[in-house]
């Protein structure tokens, strides 16, 4: 039987997939930093319980994450499973674990080291991001008005639209955006045609990347789940997923990295969050492609079936929607009528939205639809 550590099991992600995983028949090991009767327990963040928790694992599921500290949780939480991997089989001096012990030198570490300020961890406090702030900008006021008839965002709407946007323009890349029309498909159905079970297929290669290729681990493949778009939207919790998947790229142990689109329910979330202030503010031209959790559960059951890639893979849902269609259908579902404030947002992160930055045209896709969904939830 294939024992399976899954991190993150007590997510939105884990909730769906330890069970799934038990139906295939995997001995399932979920992990959290919390105790939990038949759990193990493993902080990403300190490294304890680590090393119990991946020893005699053959199948690792990397699905624990913080958007509130990405650097600490992400890249080096990630860096800490590699090394522990390591460990397990036994090479206490490898390259990850000089990492995971020594290093402060990488950037993500650098940026969320210091950074009570970033961008991302004040984002995800309290007032967390919502498809409002990509959308609604300081600039656009004057538009805003017009296109509402000149009625009333209040000052406070505009305020809050104003200062929340200007955050993510602090934190861009230019040349993150540069790659908004990428093909992601092209790389999916590239790498999915490559043969598996090898390593370093998706361009990462090893060699000459400081990378100690002894002592690989007995886990036979480690599944990091990231975001599609940590390539082509700059924001910092993405950049911070893309420094993991390098990690995880560079560890030594076969895996897949599964990009995946918004979740139904995170993408609910944000329309609440665009909501809160009464009307729903949005730039209609944003493109989503909202996948539903089971679907992903099920896709990651099956790449664990397939074996390790040893690429990155797009996973997302049936359908891209501009966010105008997506909130339509959402307030419709909920039979709410509330008023809808439509602006253009400016700035690299919502050019990279409107670009579909979020989006793929990878196949497979998911099957459930966002209407599917919001007619379940409401
Ligand atoms: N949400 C989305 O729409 C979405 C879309 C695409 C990809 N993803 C990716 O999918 C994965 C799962 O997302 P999710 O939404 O299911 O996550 P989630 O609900 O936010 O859960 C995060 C998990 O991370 C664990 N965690 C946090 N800090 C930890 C630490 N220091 N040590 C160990 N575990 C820690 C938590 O476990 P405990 O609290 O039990 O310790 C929790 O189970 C993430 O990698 C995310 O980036 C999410």
């Amino acid at each position: 039987m294939t024992t399976t550590l899954v991190t993150g099991a007590s997510g939105t992600l884990g909730t769906a997939l330890v069970p799934r995983l038990i139906e295939d028949g995997h001995d399932v090991r979920p992990a959290s930093r919390r105790a939990r009767t038949g759990w193990v327990r493993a902080d990403l963040r300190t490294g304890e319980g680590l090393a119990d928790a991946v020893r005699g694992a053959d199948v690792i599921v990397h699905l624990a994450s913080s958007p509130r500290n990405p650097g600490g949780i992400d890249v080096s939480g990630t860096r800490r499973l590699v090394a522990a991997i390591r460990g397990a089989a036994g090479s206490a001096t490898g390259w990850a674990e000089r990492e995971a012990a020594g290093s402060a030198t990488s950037w993500a570490e650098h940026e969320a080291a210091g950074s009570a300020t970033s961008w991302a961890e004040r984002e995800t406090g309290d007032s967390a991001t919502g498809w409002a702030e990509q959308g609604a900008a300081g600039s656009a006021t004057g538009r805003r008005e017009r296109e509402t008839g000149g009625s009333a965002v209040s000052r406070t709407e505009r305020e809050s639209a104003r200062s929340a946007f200007s955050r993510p323009e602090r934190d861009e890349t230019g040349s993150a955006v540069d790659r908004a029309n990428g093909d992601a498909t092209g790389r999916a159905e590239a790498e999915r045609g490559l043969p598996r079970g090898g390593s370093g297929q998706d361009g990462s290669d090893e060699v000459g990347n400081g990378h100690d290729k002894g002592g690989q681990g007995e886990v036979r493949h480690l599944v990091y789940v990231s975001i599609i778009g940590v390539d082509r939207v700059p924001l910092r919790y993405y950049r911070a997923k893309l420094a993991a998947e390098e990690i995880v790229r560079r560890s030594g142990t076969p895996y897949t990295i599964l990009r995946v689109s918004q979740f139904h329910p995170f993408a609910v979330g944000l329309l609440e969050k665009s909501a809160r202030l009464g009307p729903l503010i949005i730039d209609p031209g944003f493109l989503a492609q909202p996948v539903d959790v089971a679907d992903v559960a099920d896709r990651i059951a099956g790449l664990l079936g397939e074996g390790p890639a040893n690429g990155t893979l797009d996973f997302a849902g049936p359908q891209i929607m501009n966010l105008d269609e997506a909130a339509t259908t959402w307030l419709a579902a909920k039979a709410d009528h509330r008023r809808v404030v439509r602006l253009r947002a400016p700035g690299k992160v919502a050019r990279a939205i409107r670009a579909g930055g979020l989006t793929t045209t990878a196949t497979p896709t998911g099957s459930r639809t966002w209407e599917d969904y919001l007619a379940a939830r409401y």
